[in-house]
């Protein structure tokens, strides 16, 4: 068997189209617009033939792919690694890289955990937090807004949501670069920031102990579960640490994103001030316009087929959200920020039993973000050209100068 990033090489299937390009080359990762537009032209499914892996970027084949729990499996890896055939850099998620019914008694305890009850009681915080921030920034001249406000408000209601102890800010987003930039091949991205791995999954592994968490927080919900017989107390450790990779660097590139896109459409940013309401279905334009996870993998489990192609057992499935989620078929415009679009359906949380289990909080921090600038802010000026980060999985910026106008 021929092994090629951790995964099996498969042949070209009868009727894919063939695209020789590499999908996590840095100019890519940095601008995919380019790329979405033509992979979805080239075909429903796609033979990349730098990893031997099959992607999908119309909406429905990728919608099927990422949904199809039974015939393309996330307990082999949702990156490019196999974990049938490679071992993976850290121990698998028990939530994220399992299967039912494995996944569906975890799944429980976590949605447990962060209901729309739990989101709604952090509310107060998270205002509070954005309001001292916006304040502050308003202060300034024009500050860097990944730096100083996308990464400095997860990092700071994160942890007490969670009720971490230590929630150190510079690990936190560290630590989700690693777990988001694993899922891509073996490319300097990667090797870069696993070189602070053993570090930093040192103090993730004592962060999530139970005697480093306050009570009344989202992690002592855990073990309270563990108390009561749904998950053992080792898996309770593990479902923080799940906390901790699934839920800030998403958010921090949310923010990013969200004042990338208010920053550059002032007419959308005007209505959204004109009615605050609009707020949690202008984040949701955010998700699908900017797509924080722009491709996840899942792999085929049998010989099965997709839009008439037939697909191999171990076949790697690139799915690439960000082409689904600018899918002209699906959104009529996709390339026009609307606030007001509602774009129900975008694949931006996933979709099927994977779904983000996170999104009431999301949605909770981003709503105190959204409407603290609407009232606040009269205008987000962006100073100079915006710099994108180059991520095997998110769709981040790495450095954005900007400048709020008191309203
Ligand atoms: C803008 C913010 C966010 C985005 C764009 C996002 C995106 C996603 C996506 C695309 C998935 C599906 C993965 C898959 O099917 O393989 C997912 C799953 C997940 N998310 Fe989020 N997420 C966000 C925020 C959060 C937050 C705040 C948390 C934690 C509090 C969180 C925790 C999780 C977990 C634990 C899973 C795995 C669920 C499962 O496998 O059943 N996410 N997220």
């Amino acid at each position: 068997m021929t092994m090629i990033e951790g995964h099996r090489a498969i042949a070209p299937p009868k009727g894919a189209a063939v695209w020789d390009i590499d999908p996590y080359a840095p100019e890519i990762l940095s601008n995919p617009e380019p790329y979405y537009t033509q992979l979805r032209a080239m075909g429903p499914v796609v033979f990349i033939p730098k990893y031997a892996i099959l992607a999908v970027g119309r909406y429905d084949e990728t919608k099927e792919v990422f949904s199809d729990c039974s015939r393309f499996v996330s307990s082999r890896g949702v990156g490019l690694d196999d974990f049938k055939h490679t071992r993976a850099w850290r121990p698998p998620s028990i939530i994220l890289e399992v299967d039912p019914p494995e996944h569906t008694r975890t799944r429980k305890v976590m949605i447990k955990a962060m209901s729309p009850k739990v989101a709604a009681s952090q509310r107060d915080m998270f205002v509070q937090t954005a309001e001292e921030m916006i304040d502050d920034l308003l202060n300034r001249d024009s500050f860097d807004a990944v730096s100083e406000f996308a990464e400095r408000f997860p990092t700071t209601v994160f942890p007490k949501a969670v009720g971490m102890k230590d929630g150190n800010p510079r690990h936190l987003v560290d630590y989700g670069a690693m777990v988001f930039n694993s899922l891509g091949p073996d490319n300097p991205i990667r090797q870069a920031s696993l070189e602070r791995a053993p570090e930093i999954i040192a103090w993730i592994g004592q962060a999530c102990a139970r005697e480093r968490l306050l009570p009344g927080g989202m992690g002592e919900m855990l073990y309270a579960a563990a108390d009561a017989g749904e998950i053992t107390a080792e898996e309770a450790g593990f479902l923080v640490r799940s906390f901790l990779s699934a839920g800030v660097d998403t958010t921090v590139t949310g923010i990013g994103n969200a004042l990338f896109c208010l920053g550059r459409n002032h007419d959308e940013y005007d209505q959204l001030r004109a009615d605050p309401t609009l707020s949690r279905q202008c984040f949701e334009e955010v998700l699908r316009y900017t797509s924080p996870v722009h491709s996840f993998c899942r792999t085929a489990n049998a010989d099965t087929e997709v839009a008439g192609i037939p697909i191999a057992e171990s076949s790697k499935m690139l799915c690439v959200l960000g082409s689904a989620n600018m899918d002209p078929d699906k959104w009529g415009d996709p390339e026009n920020f609307r606030v007001t679009r509602k774009p129900m359906g975008h694949l931006a949380f996933g979709v099927g039993v994977h779904g983000c289990v996170g999104q009431n909080v999301a949605r909770a921090e981003m709503d105190a973000v959204l409407r603290v600038l609407a009232r606040k802010v009269s205008r987000i000026e962006i100073i100079g050209d915006p710099v994108w980060r180059p991520n095997n999985a998110m769709h981040a910026l790495d450095r954005m100068q900007i400048r709020l106008h008191r309203a």
